[in-house]
């Protein structure tokens, strides 16, 4: 049973460091070593030619992965159109019967891993690792909410007045919903939003990232194949700024579910109120300025590890991923010693080889955004330590992992999303102020506590405003049904996604006699 009591179980996934899980899985991947896949939008179950999108592999950008038709202003308007018309048949199937087409889809996307992880390292630049747990967490998120539906949307709730009339409560879909995801999580951030909103009865009109459209469209596929009905879900992929924003202001959209930056979340927010029509829900999970802080009682070489993960796994590219680490300064000499010392074993390559823990970021204006940072941060900062790639990233966006120590968390303006980590010392007395800072950069998504003084963790886990707290553990990695994900303030509205509030903000409360 998990957390909540459901009899559920999360995805095994793949145990490389077994021989006999890693031969096969090696296989499968390397089976779409040269694979070219061609995808365009999906309205009414038929792909759609449109404007060509080429994708190109970050970690070499010689590599061509395949081509993308992005949908034109008009497409989405009649996919908006088709998910309107389809919204009473989906809406009046049994939850546990659109519960089960995600369920099949869960099986589908386990059968085909070694094409969704040939995917993440070609179109997102994962690594294997990253790739195995994307697709767990895919499954996870399906399998949750699907479960979910079935057992707490399947019959009305009674609900008895003071009166002792008896009514009936049931949970409905709204209509349609937008979903607009973002390619750090290509696969489970995208079917995390949009099997919540088909499992709470809503049909889906739903936009990725515009570098990771191909890895979603196979996702589409096959949720057409595991039985979700043509009209349920229309498949749109383009550029926010066209498509996204299109879907958006267009009134027949019943809410909106993003995650994403919260620059595009406010601009989604501004779009929605000037809509003539109802207001409607907007789920928003965006970015951080994400800390940790370590005390002298800490294990030292537990927080090394915990800080190399939580800040270069990834190519720090997760939202949760910690980009601030405060220092206690009488530890603080050794803290940074050992990560200066493990920054220098880390490996920087191709995302596919087994050796690498740090791959390449996911395109050109990304890559320039972080160098621009690093070249920033040499004037005013000491730089504690870079990492070295290996030959083979001559002709992708790489970006080294670096470590800086800065004055404080106000020097930073925005979440820097890549491998950069910045230290920041602090004397015992100026705790507080500390968490302080934190709550003042007014982001508020994960922060890492490494102390062995339960009262000092406590302390700072009631005071830091944030939405998952992780004590002496790395900060990222959040699992389904487990640690419900989401944040705070400017990092995001709630509810967790993976928790058991989450599917309900999909629904409206139908009270009858
Ligand atoms: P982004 O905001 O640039 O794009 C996210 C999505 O919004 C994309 O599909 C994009 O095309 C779309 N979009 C852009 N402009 C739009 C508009 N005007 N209208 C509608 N849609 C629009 O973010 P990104 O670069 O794809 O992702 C990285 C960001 O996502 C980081 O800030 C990261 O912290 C955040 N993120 C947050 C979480 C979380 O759970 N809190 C998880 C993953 C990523
Ligand atoms: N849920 C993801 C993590 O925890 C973002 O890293």
């Amino acid at each position: 049973k998990d957390i909540f009591g459901a009899d559920r179980k999360n995805s095994a996934g793949t145990n490389i460091e077994i021989a006999s899980e890693w031969q096969p899985f090696r296989e499968s991947v390397e089976a779409f070593t040269d694979h070219h896949w061609t995808a365009g939008a999906i309205v009414n179950g038929e792909v759609q030619t449109g404007d060509i999108y080429k994708v190109t592999a970050p970690y070499d950008r010689r590599e061509s992965v395949g081509e993308v038709a992005f949908a034109s202003s008009a497409l989405v308007a009649k996919a908006i159109d088709v998910a309107a018309e389809a919204f009473p048949a989906w809406s009046a199937t049994p939850a546990a019967e659109r519960g089960a087409c995600l369920q099949r889809l869960a099986d589908l996307l386990e059968a085909n891993t070694g094409e969704l992880v040939a995917l993440c390292h070609r179109e997102a630049g994962k690594t294997i690792q990253d790739s195995i747990d994307e697709i767990r967490e895919a499954v996870d998120f399906l399998r949750f909410y699907s479960h979910q539906a079935a057992t707490e949307f399947a019959a009305g709730k009674p609900v008895v007045g003071f009166d002792g009339q008896e009514r009936t409560l049931t949970y409905q879909g709204r209509g349609v919903f937008a979903c607009i995801s973002p390619w750090n999580f290509p696969l489970a951030i995208f079917l995390g939003q949009v099997s919540a909103a088909l499992a709470a009865g809503n049909t889906v009109v739903c936009k990725p990232a515009e570098q990771t459209s191909l890895i979603a469209f196979r996702a589409i596929q096959m949720m057409l194949e595991a039985g979700v009905p043509a009209g349920a879900i229309q498949f749109v992929p383009g550029r926010g700024a066209e498509v996204g924003s299109v879907l958006t202001s267009d009134v027949r959209i019943a809410g909106v579910a993003f995650t994403g930056s919260t620059e595009t979340a406010q601009r989604i927010n501004r779009t929605l109120a000037a809509r003539d029509c109802d207001p409607v829900p907007f789920i928003a999970e965006t970015g951080g300025q994400n800390a940790m802080i370590v005390d002298s009682t800490a294990l030292p070489e537990q927080v090394v590890r915990d800080v190399v993960r939580s800040a270069f796994a990834s190519a720090g590219q997760r939202c949760s991923a910690l980009r601030v680490l405060f220092v206690q300064e009488d530890v603080a000499d050794r803290v940074v010693g050992l990560i200066k010392g493990a920054m220098a074993e880390l490996n920087v390559g191709r995302p596919e080889l087994h050796s690498t823990d740090v791959g390449p970021v996911i395109d050109a204006t990304a890559k320039q955004k972080l160098l621009t940072h690093i070249g920033a941060l040499k004037n005013q900062a000491k730089m504690v330590a870079q990492a070295s790639a290996s030959p083979d990233c001559a002709h992708g966006d790489f970006v080294l992992p670096t470590a800086f120590e800065i004055r404080g968390i106000n020097v930073l303006q925005n979440e820097n999303f890549g491998p950069i980590l910045h230290i920041v010392r602090f004397k015992a007395s100026e705790l507080d102020k500390v968490i302080d800072q934190i709550n003042q950069t007014g982001f508020g998504l994960t922060m890492g506590v490494h102390s062995r003084n339960e009262r000092t963790y406590s302390h700072i886990e009631r005071r830091a405003r944030v939405g998952n707290c992780y004590i002496n553990r790395d900060q990222v990695g959040a699992v389904v049904g487990v640690q419900p994900f989401g944040g705070q303030g400017l990092s995001g509205t709630g509810p967790k996604a993976g928790g058991p509030h989450y599917l309900y903000r999909f629904t409206k409360d139908v009270f009858t006699a």
